[in-house]
């Protein structure tokens, strides 16, 4: 068992270990808790796992109940959020209740914000089950609901008071969604360097789960900390992110998010590498994590792309702030001008 401790203006542990969901009444308890909470979890995770957490809480003397919506992206809507809403004013939850998050990444963020906003605010517990809710979305305090005009439009700042990540969950992971996860893992491997480039390099065992997802929330931690609302440092965790997001918006999100991260990385090294600010035998090895964890993706004609990036939010005129790679280990944050892209893609 591995853990972190994030120091946001409300500190929170990270609890990462094999069979650590079956200690979750204990972890409530300690934290000075009690009464009532609602369980939120999707069609997927729910059979799996929200009898067991819920069995566990009535040992610990909680009253658990179970709040369950249709599993996917489609799901993170006002709607399914104003029924969590509904499911808590009628049950009448108060301040001193708690709301847990069972899922991955569409179930804490939306558990998260309801969390934020019932009345003004009340506990919040966050048990990813999917890796990339364990490396990414679990930390950080981000929570939010998509709106038909655009993802995560709507939402709130807001801190958990405890993250416990069971890694026994992912035996039940379709390998899409481990993949998924990894494109994430990729973009910390290159933010990082050192040990949890190695593990990546070297492919996800059950072995070294445990020390990847440590290793990724400890780099995920000190950005956070650091930069607790995004003005500065958080932006690294941008690597790969404008052409990702340029990549769904071209596939209409036929791409998954993680590919398209990997993707994203991988050009980013190729234009570091064009640039001559990324030697070349450093590309072959970005290259060579992406190959061990089939996520280099084939993509062309990446033209196409170019229209994309000048929608992004990252820009400013016709400058784009992107994180480029001058080295495994060493990103920086570079202001280019978009016409320097656009003739590096092949545009005229
Ligand atoms: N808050 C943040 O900082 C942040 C960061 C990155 C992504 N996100 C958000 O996270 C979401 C994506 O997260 P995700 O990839 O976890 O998606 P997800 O929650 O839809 O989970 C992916 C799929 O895996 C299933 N699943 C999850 N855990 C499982 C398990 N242990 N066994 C079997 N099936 C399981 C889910 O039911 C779902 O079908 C997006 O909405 C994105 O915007 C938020
Ligand atoms: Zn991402």
């Amino acid at each position: 068992m591995k853990k972190c401790l994030i120091h946001t203006e409300k500190p929170y542990e990270v609890v990462i270990g094999s069979g650590v969901s079956g200690k979750i009444g204990e972890y409530l308890t300690s934290l000075g808790l009690s009464g009532k909470v609602l369980v939120v979890s999707d069609t997927n995770v729910a059979p799996l796992y929200a009898e067991g957490v819920a069995d566990e809480l009535v040992y610990h003397g909680f009253e658990p109940s179970i709040f369950t919506f249709d599993a996917g992206e489609e799901s993170k809507n006002l709607s399914t959020y104003g029924d969590i809403l509904a499911f808590l004013a009628e049950d009448e939850f108060t301040r001193t209740d708690t709301v847990l998050a069972l899922g991955g990444g569409v179930v804490g963020d939306m558990a998260g914000f309801a969390a934020a906003t019932y009345m003004r605010g009340i506990h919040f517990i966050n048990m990813p089950t999917s890796l990339l809710a364990a490396i990414d979305s679990s930390v950080g305090g981000k929570t939010a609901v998509d709106l038909p005009q655009g993802k995560n439009l709507v939402g709130a700042f807001y801190q958990p008071e405890l993250v416990l990540f069971d890694t026994d969950f992912m035996k039940t992971l379709p390998y899409d969604e481990i993949r998924n996860g990894l494109g994430e893992g990729v973009k910390y491997a290159v933010l990082e360097g050192g040990e949890i480039f190695d593990i990546l390099s070297d492919g996800l065992t059950s072995d070294n789960l445990e020390q990847f997802i440590y290793l990724s929330v400890e780099a995920k931690r000190r950005i956070v900390e650091e930069d607790e609302k995004e003005g500065g440092v958080r932006k690294f965790l941008n690597l790969g992110h404008t052409i990702a997001h340029a990549v769904e918006t071209l596939t209409e999100y036929v791409v998954p998010h993680g590919l398209a991260v990997a993707y994203g990385v991988r050009m980013m090294a190729r234009f570091a590498c064009e640039r001559g600010e990324l030697a070349e035998e450093q590309y072959a090895k970005i290259e060579g994590l992406l190959l061990a964890n089939d996520l280099a993706l084939e993509l062309n004609p990446i033209s196409e792309l170019i229209p994309y990036f000048a929608a992004d939010k990252k820009r400013a005129g016709d400058m784009i702030t992107l994180v480029t790679i001058a080295g495994i280990g060493d990103c920086r944050l570079t202001k280019l001008p978009l016409d320097e892209l656009k003739s590096y893609f092949g545009v005229e």
